[in-house]
């Protein structure tokens, strides 16, 4: 089952040029399972051909209020009543203005007035007209009544300038509709996460690190956030996108990630150390770059400190979450890591399987809780196990 599977959206897209990047969003919608139906201003039709719209829906478009239009007798009372969610996307400055003083002068705006549904919308303007106080207010207006504004970005926009007003980007928009439909079963709850693999230097150019690609924690912080947790992500070195909306900390070497967890460690309710931290590091690093001048190179590499450890022997708390990634006896080595690092629970994986570890998308992995008792997970998407932990997470804190 798909994430969206069984929600109905109702996107009202306005006349604005992002009005395109819209078709992406329904399609990602769609994608994810939804129903989806779109209502365009007249203005938006400009832009893009309802026929576009009708096509990826499957549904007929409607732009007319009084077009005796297709499928129901009064139309606007039958959009409002199918949203579980109304999108207005792209939000122009004189939708805002309508939607904020109740003016229902079209289809669109009658059915803002007529529904109950919880409301979205996500502005894309010039920024002169996005910055005009008469907007400002207008935001302020919807956002006191509960409506989501999803943030206009900075860059380039259709009018030549740059500044305040791109369309926030399709996969985001899409994410915050995921994020709302998503059971809030971790709200009012901390989460520290950490990913990525942690950077060592050799010398000014050089460096020791591994293959963690990050995916799993980011998508374990990912899957935090949509439950409703405040998430703060400390991360090494990762190719993942940063997912929207957490606390994402920056850092190298093991020894950063250390300060940076210790330094949130009191304030959060769960530690998930999904980080590929180094076990050593380079002892003396050289503070000019070495030259190749002899036919051998020892580095002397002295231990990093266990963070994961300490985090154990200073808990009181916090549900602490370990991961263990193994090439043989994974469940015995896990076992013997939960008790040394006093976790109550861990997350073990076999590497040298195919499909599970570094770089992939999938993971096959066991979580083992305290008490030794396993649950064997088949083969599935790192956003789909990070939502396995979640749920464990969210039942033990
Ligand atoms: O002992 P091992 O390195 O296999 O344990 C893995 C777990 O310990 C992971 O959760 C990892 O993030 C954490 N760890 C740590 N500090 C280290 C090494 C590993 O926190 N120096």
């Amino acid at each position: 089952m798909n994430e969206l599977t069984g929600k109905n959206i109702l996107i009202g897209v306005t006349g604005g040029i992002a009005a395109y990047k819209v078709v992406e969003v329904v399609s990602r919608l769609k994608k994810l399972g939804a129903e989806v139906r779109v209502v365009m201003t007249r203005a938006a039709a400009e832009f893009v051909a309802p026929r576009t719209f009708q096509e990826i829906t499957k549904n007929p478009v409607s732009v007319e209020m009084f077009a005796g239009t297709v499928n129901f007798h009064v139309e606007h009372i039958a959009l409002a009543n199918f949203a579980d969610v109304v999108l207005i996307a792209p939000a122009t400055a004189n939708f805002l203005a309508k939607a904020a003083h109740g003016i229902a002068d079209d289809l669109l705006t009658t059915i803002v007035l007529a529904t109950t549904a919880p409301m979205m919308v996500a502005p894309s303007m010039n920024t002169r007209m996005l910055e005009h106080p008469a907007t400002q207010a207008n935001l302020k207006i919807l956002e006191s009544r509960g409506v989501k504004i999803i943030d206009a970005e900075i860059g380039l926009l259709a009018c030549g300038t740059s500044g305040k007003g791109r369309l926030s980007e399709p996969e985001n928009i899409c994410a915050e509709i995921v994020k709302f439909f998503a059971p809030k079963i971790l709200s009012g709850k901390k989460i520290l996460v950490t990913a990525g693999g942690t950077i060592e230097p050799i010398d000014p150019v050089r460096f020791i690190c591994n293959r963690s690609s990050g995916k799993m924690g980011y998508e374990i912080a990912r899957a935090a956030q949509l439950h409703g947790a405040e998430v703060i992500l400390i991360s090494g070195n990762a190719t993942a996108e940063v997912p929207a909306g957490v606390k994402f900390v920056k850092v190298e070497t093991a020894l950063e990630m250390r300060a940076a967890v210790l330094e949130e460690y009191e304030n959060v309710d769960a530690v998930i150390m999904s980080a590929a931290v180094s076990d050593y590091r380079v002892k003396n690093v050289a503070a000019q770059k070495i030259k190749k001048s002899n036919e051998t190179l020892t580095l002397e590499l002295v231990k990093n400190p266990d963070i994961l450890k300490e985090l154990g022997q200073r808990k009181n708390h916090q549900l602490l979450v370990g991961f263990a990634a193994e090439t043989e006896n994974v469940i015995e080595y896990a076992r013997g890591k939960i008790a040394e690092k006093n976790l109550d629970f861990i997350v073990a994986n076999d590497v040298s399987q195919e499909g599970a570890g570094f770089g992939v998308d999938t993971n096959i992995a066991s979580l083992i809780n305290r008490a030794g008792d396993v649950e064997s997970l088949p083969k599935m998407t790192k956003a789909e196990l990070a939502e396995r932990i979640i749920r464990r997470v969210a039942e033990s804190i």
